[in-house]
């Protein structure tokens, strides 16, 4: 079976009704990534950037997979795929898909302050502010922060060096080291992206441009390659 990758971001989920980012009325309109996604963040105010996370848990345990997420699990019957995710959310897995890769941490699990390798499960929507890893430090999302390291970055590229067929779904690739992801991808491997607004990319070679939303330009792109 061929490597097939995907590369996803928060367009993917948009109908699932998670908000992007950068969309207008995306979640960085109204919040500073300053306040509530930074180490320094953390440092200032716990409180506010622990309730940014529950508040963001509470909606991703609401949502459910779209159209998008499921049409990516029918690709596992022809291709060996693997999804790469920059969202913390884990709609692809509550779809189907048994590969996937979280650049950006998962949401439904804390993180010790102090060891970004201790994380756990999370029972509810809340993380309180009083409970702590088993080193004694307080509990934080399982996310990546701006000015973090992400540990999955080199697992990643490999994943992309050895991709088949490659698909970017809903992302503005505003974000570093996953927006260099693309780089990796061979010159002879069909490309598809899919977003109703294509972000910049130089890509060389075969390059397929959806301009729809995730549930109607996934499901077509599927179709076609298990055609
Ligand atoms: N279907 C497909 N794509 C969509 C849809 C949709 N229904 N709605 C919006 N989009 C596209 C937008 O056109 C845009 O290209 O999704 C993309 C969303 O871009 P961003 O909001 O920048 O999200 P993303 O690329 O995932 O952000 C990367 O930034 O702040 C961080 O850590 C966060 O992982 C995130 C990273």
């Amino acid at each position: 079976m061929k490597n097939l990758v995907v590369l996803t971001g928060a367009g993917i989920s948009a109908e699932s009704g998670l908000k992007t980012f950068r969309d207008s009325d995306g979640l960085w309109e109204g919040y500073n990534i300053e306040d509530v996604a930074t180490p320094e963040a953390w440092q200032r105010n716990p409180a506010l950037v622990q309730q940014f996370y529950n508040e963001r848990r509470k909606s991703v345990l609401e949502a459910k997979p779209n159209a998008a997420h499921y049409a990516l699990v029918k690709l596992e019957e022809q291709y060996n795929v693997t999804i790469i995710t920059q969202n913390i959310d884990d709609l692809h897995e509550r779809a189907g898909s048994t590969n996937v890769v979280h650049l950006h941490g998962v949401i439904t699990r804390s993180q010790s302050s102090i060891n970004p390798e201790l994380t756990y499960p999370i029972s509810g929507w809340e993380i309180g502010m009083d409970e702590v890893c088993e080193l004694g430090s307080p509990l934080r999302a399982h996310v990546v922060w701006f000015g973090e390291a992400v540990p999955m970055i080199e697992t990643a590229a490999k994943i992309c060096m050895k991709a088949e067929v490659f698909m970017l779904v809903g992302s503005s690739l505003a974000v570093y080291p996953a927006a260099g992801l693309i780089n990796y991808v061979r010159r002879e491997v069909p490309k598809y992206i899919i977003d109703p607004k294509i972000p910049e990319v130089n890509m060389r070679g075969e390059l397929t441009l959806v301009r729809e939303k995730a549930t109607i330009g996934v499901p077509e792109v599927v179709r076609q390659l298990l055609g």
